[in-house]
């Protein structure tokens, strides 16, 4: 956790750093606070507002009502107050529950304050998570990459930290970034995120207090708000791990995360879709996103607002093209498009693809997606958009479908589901 417990914590280790606050991290606005008050004029403000205008000695701090980290028992501080003829403020008592600026104090963050001893308690270094955001800003935008913009990849790669997450054993899940080992870094499904963190490797090196797993979850924020997607608060407290031993200890095994064609036969039915679909529903709801502890409605949002983004490439899981025209700006248009839209099966042997200006939509071998262009039709009759087979069940499936239907008509419901449920998403297992 960055920055300790309030003002408490943030005081034992006070640092003469530059005062920058993130709006969206209200611990961060603490600490900066903090940092741009001395802590004389800090008190001198509070004396006031509490106790009219008593200097540190005579107005110590409330009681906390809950152990924090402090070289001084409570009971010791009280009794050196007593000796001295000061007061001292109980939290019940207290007058004012929060502090000169307005913000509640949190209970219990108070005790490392009132001794300097207590500036021994270790804190880890401070991170400007308003410079790294800004930091991120600047690079999002790669008119060299794909289709202009590394919010896709940024996305995919804190969704797929994420998604390991089990809720009955509390394993996996953003904190660790265990993608950083070789076991979970070659889970097929995380094939080409290794360019995700190769972009973020630099930010890393300039910011290097900050975690990886919290680094990772910030990018995706930070593409989704500069793509017009939701405004998500970021909390900060991730930490890595050290090793792959935390795996092992676990007893987890790797392959958590979706697969696109899991349980599928070989057939298509009269209605066009592929045999087996009911089963790779049930693994989509029940292996994946119940087990992490969303429900039908936050799997629909999930999928909508992630696959607005970006595109597959053949060589990375071996789909290929977009799933909508623009995939670097937020948009219902993948639900829209889902609802509004004939697809068509179609397979690496689809060479008539190439021939009709589809290239960039036929799938490797082995694998089959859906394509909204049509055997016979004409170039450029359609923008190139594609669904894999995971994404249709949202249609097809009893379940999903009322809830892609309202998502098809609302960008704004969308919108707002979608930043609650990715937010859930990346702070899964995080203990916050
Ligand atoms: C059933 C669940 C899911 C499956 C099977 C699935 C599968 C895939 C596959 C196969 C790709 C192509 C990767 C590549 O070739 O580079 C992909 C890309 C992507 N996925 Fe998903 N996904 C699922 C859910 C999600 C969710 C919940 C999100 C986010 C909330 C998400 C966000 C993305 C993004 C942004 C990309 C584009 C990445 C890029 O452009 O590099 N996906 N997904």
């Amino acid at each position: 956790m960055h920055g300790g417990k309030g003002f408490g914590g943030g005081e034992a280790t006070r640092d003469p750093g530059p005062t920058y606050y993130d709006p969206n991290d209200p611990k961060g606005k603490q600490q900066a606070i903090h940092k741009a008050e001395s802590f004389a004029e800090y008190l001198a403000k509070r004396g006031s507002a509490v106790s009219g205008g008593a200097t540190r000695d005579a107005a110590p701090p409330p009681a906390p009502t809950t152990p924090v980290a402090s070289s001084r028992p409570v009971a010791r501080v009280q009794q050196r107050d007593a000796r001295r003829g000061t007061s001292w403020h109980d939290g019940a008592a207290s007058a004012t529950s929060h502090d000169f600026l307005g913000n509640s104090m949190v209970q219990g963050s108070w005790s490392a304050v009132v001794s300097p001893r207590s500036r021994a308690v270790a804190s880890p270094p401070a991170v400007d998570y308003a410079a790294v955001r800004k930091e991120l800003k600047l690079m999002m935008d790669n008119p060299s990459w794909d289709d202009g913009s590394l919010a896709p990849i940024f996305i995919r790669l804190a969704w797929h930290s994420s998604g390991t997450f089990d809720k009955a054993s509390g394993t996996g899940g953003s904190n660790g970034a265990g993608m950083r080992f070789s076991t979970e870094a070659a889970d097929p499904e995380n094939a080409g995120l290794n360019a995700a963190r190769a972009f973020l490797e630099p930010v890393k090196k300039r910011f290097p207090a900050i975690s990886y797993s919290d680094l990772w979850v910030l990018a995706a924020y930070v593409g989704l708000e500069h793509t017009g997607g939701p405004a998500i608060q970021f909390h900060p407290g991730r930490s890595d791990h050290q090793d792959e031993n935390y795996w092992k200890e676990k007893g987890m095994s790797y392959g958590r995360l979706p697969a696109a064609e899991k349980y599928l036969g070989d057939e298509v039915d009269a209605e066009g879709r592929v045999v087996g679909w009911e089963r790779l529903s049930n693994h989509v709801r029940h292996e994946v996103f119940y087990r992490m502890g969303f429900n039908d409605q936050e799997i629909v949002a999930l999928l909508c607002g992630g696959h607005v983004y970006g595109r597959a490439h053949p060589k990375a899981s071996g789909y290929a093209g977009p799933w909508v025209e623009n995939p670097t700006v937020f948009s219902n248009e993948y639900a829209a498009d889902m609802i509004e839209d004939e697809w068509f099966l179609v397979g690496h042997e689809d060479t008539w693809l190439d021939e009709q200006g589809a290239a960039e939509l036929r799938p490797a071998l082995g694998k089959r997606q859906y394509v909204n262009q049509k055997r016979g039709g004409q170039a450029g009759d359609h923008p190139n958009q594609m669904m894999l087979v995971s994404d249709m069940i949202l249609a097809w499936d009893p379940g999903f479908r009322p809830h892609l239907e309202v998502y098809a008509q609302s960008e704004e419901r969308l919108k707002e589901d979608f930043g609650k449920a990715f937010k859930k998403l990346t702070e899964l297992g995080c203990g916050f």
